[in-house]
């Protein structure tokens, strides 16, 4: 049997080149090997954008559409929706018991994205998401998930959930899950400052027309240590030169060699750089057409998904339900999800 995969986005926006080269492409080459789980967290877009629900529905059809035009395909892996997997609710109540308040109150990701939104009164939903995130991993059983190092601190309290549970209830109903974290860190946006993030506005999105991609690839900021086009460029030092690294390796020898001794300058670079982008995201786009001009098939793909999911967790709550003796066989009523 294969091991299982699950990890996911929120849907705030359109997915970016950043997202592409974190996890997108890691993700279409683990969904030859592994059962593949990606989730859409809509819950999760609640937490610190709770006043911009009615732009949810749209999100979730871009991202699809990102996952979609990647290359992640439907046949092998599960595209869901958090929100209707009655199942990842019910547990967030059960695990909600294990976690204290100090507990959840240390976790550096939940402090720095309360911080970066400017949330001084935390709601409880927003404090106890990563308890949430734990029942999305643990509904399914993941084995792995593939994640940024933002995310480690969710992983390692999901895995406390794991010893919790287990010990409490005397049974062994969930392993531990381990984290997968890229080589490839985090691509830093245009604004040469920050990491890739749509609320910075200092993105390249798959959603970008080639022209719009172009007009951001030659604002970004590049070598900061050369003023001027005769002085030698620093392409370690360079943002525009990480992109070269990822998106055309075999280019890099040359470009290195004419930025450090001044035969190309930054602008030419950049022009030539969102060329290649261009190139690379030819056939990408293409297959984002393609599904964009089919405007149910998203929605279908996402249906199939979600009624997937829903049969694994459901499986899953039945066996936590049982072991913490709340089952009540002899209650004839219909526990079945989704009917
Ligand atoms: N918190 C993740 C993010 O912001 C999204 C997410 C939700 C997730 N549930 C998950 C990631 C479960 C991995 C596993 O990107």
């Amino acid at each position: 049997m294969k091991q299982r995969i699950l990890t996911g986005d929120r849907p705030t926006g359109p997915l970016h080149l950043g997202h592409y080269v974190g996890s997108l492409v890691n993700r279409v080459k683990l969904q030859d090997e592994y059962d593949c789980f990606f989730i859409i967290a809509d819950y999760q877009v609640l937490t610190d954008h709770l006043k911009e629900t009615a732009t949810i529905g749209e999100n979730i059809r871009e991202i699809v559409l990102d996952y979609l035009s990647v290359g992640i395909d439907p046949q092998k892996s599960t595209i869901f929706i958090q929100s209707k997997i009655p199942a990842i609710t019910e547990l967030t109540m059960y695990f909600s018991f294990l976690v204290t308040l100090p507990r959840l109150q240390r976790n550096p990701t939940v402090k720095d994205e309360a911080k970066t939104y400017g949330v001084t009164n935390i709601s409880y939903g927003f404090l106890g998401y990563p308890i949430s995130q734990a029942a999305d991993i643990l509904a399914f059983k993941a084995d792995l998930i593939p994640v940024g190092q933002d995310q480690l601190p969710h992983i390692e309290q999901t895995r406390e959930i794991v010893r919790s549970f287990n010990r409490v209830f005397g049974k062994e109903v969930f392993a531990l899950p381990e984290p997968l974290v890229g080589e490839i860190p985090v691509l830093v946006g245009t604004d040469g400052t920050n990491k890739m993030s749509k609320s910075l506005d200092n993105f390249v999105a798959f959603a970008h027309s080639p022209e719009e991609t172009e007009r951001r690839i030659l604002n970004m900021v590049t070598d900061r240590k050369r003023a001027y086009r005769k002085d030698l460029g620093h392409p370690d030092e360079c943002f525009a030169f990480k992109y070269w690294s990822v998106f055309a390796p075999t280019d890099t020898l040359l470009v290195r060699q004419e930025c450090e001794t001044a035969a190309r300058g930054c602008k030419e670079c950049k022009a030539q750089l969102a060329k290649k982008l261009n190139e690379h995201l030819v056939e990408i786009r293409e297959r984002r057409q393609c599904y964009v001009s089919q405007p149910d098939l998203v929605w279908d793909i996402l249906a199939a998904g979600t009624k997937r999911a829903r049969a694994v967790a459901a499986e899953t709550l039945e066996e936590v339900r049982e072991a913490m003796k709340i089952s009540f066989p002899r209650l004839r009523v219909s526990m079945k999800r989704g009917k």
